[in-house]
């Protein structure tokens, strides 16, 4: 793998290899210091907590030199471009680069940059290592994706990680649905649009997305309060209480507590939210070895 920007790009077999990996490393839990010589710089254009903290947390168990880089203390603010950051990066000896970028496919202008790139979220089109470390979380709980009924409920007109899961689950033979208000369905995606109610008996997974009010324009503010989108579309108890026995709950965070959940919902014994979080950490592992291995190969 030379790069991960989008989960188009991978093959089934790449998605299972990660996986693997990133099981075989949580496993063991233990540092795997290989790439001592190697230099990565995470840049993020867009705020972050789970995506950047473990990528740095990966990066260190394989033992990488962090660059030390933040927009806002860099010449980002003289008006430097993300390319020209990017090839300064690269001429200075940096290997890796692992960067989130509020620009749908930002990746497309950094096309004669010749060092990795690891997509690390890009404004609301994918958010490839989100999607893999769910399908992971998914694989923990059911051995298989082929034929589990899937619901992804809310945001999905704004939503990279509704982007990355409907391909990547299809991909894998699930069933993928959307429960949505209408100004938020995205009509570029082929999934059926479902009323949660119809199928809460029925899903295998229920995935939340986050309320994304940074990114809606004025047609997409919803006329109705957080409590109401809540009733209408949230997990609420009385739906948890409907799931199936073996059903899981999953939200790639941060959570809107009682907007797309309860609150108490968040660490019920359903819920993976926080075992997503973990197995983070250990996927990003996996992606950054698949890209370092394939550049030691070149
Ligand atoms: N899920 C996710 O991408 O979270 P952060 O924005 O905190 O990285």
């Amino acid at each position: 793998m030379q790069q991960l920007l989008s989960m188009e790009h991978l093959t089934t077999d790449e998605i299972y290899h990660l996986i693997q990996q990133a099981c075989n490393y949580k496993a063991r839990n233990i540092n795997s210091p290989q790439y001592s010589k190697h230099f990565v710089a995470n840049l993020f254009f867009e705020n972050s907590t789970r995506t950047k903290s473990s990528f740095i947390v990966a990066e260190q168990k394989l033992g990488l030199n962090l660059v030390d880089f933040e927009t806002t203390t860099s010449s980002v603010q003289k008006g430097e471009s993300l390319y020209d950051t990017c090839k300064t990066l690269e001429s200075i000896g940096v290997d890796l680069l692992v960067i989130r970028h509020f620009q749908n496919a930002y990746y497309e202008e950094l096309n004669n940059i010749n060092i990795p790139i690891i997509n690390a979220g890009d404004g609301s089109g994918q958010h490839p290592t989100q999607s893999l470390l769910d399908l992971m979380t998914v694989y923990e709980s059911f051995d298989s994706f082929k034929g589990l009924n899937v619901v992804i409920c809310g945001d999905i007109k704004n939503s990279r990680v509704a982007r990355s899961n409907y391909y990547s689950l299809r991909a894998l033979g699930a069933n993928v649905m959307f429960s949505s208000p209408d100004s938020w369905k995205d009509d570029t995606l082929e999934a059926p649009y479902v009323d949660i109610d119809d199928v809460i008996e029925e899903v295998d997974i229920v995935m939340l997305l986050r309320v994304q009010h940074e990114r809606h324009n004025n047609d997409e503010v919803l006329s109705f309060e957080s409590n109401d989108y809540h009733k209408l579309y949230g997990l609420t108890i009385e739906r948890y209480n409907r799931l199936k026995q073996q059903a899981i709950v999953m939200h790639p965070a941060p959570v809107n507590r009682g907007v797309e959940i309860d609150s108490s919902l968040v660490e019920a014994p359903k819920s993976r939210i926080f075992q997503q979080m973990q197995n983070g950490m250990y996927l990003r592992m996996a992606v950054i070895d698949a890209v370092l291995q394939t550049k030691g190969e070149q």
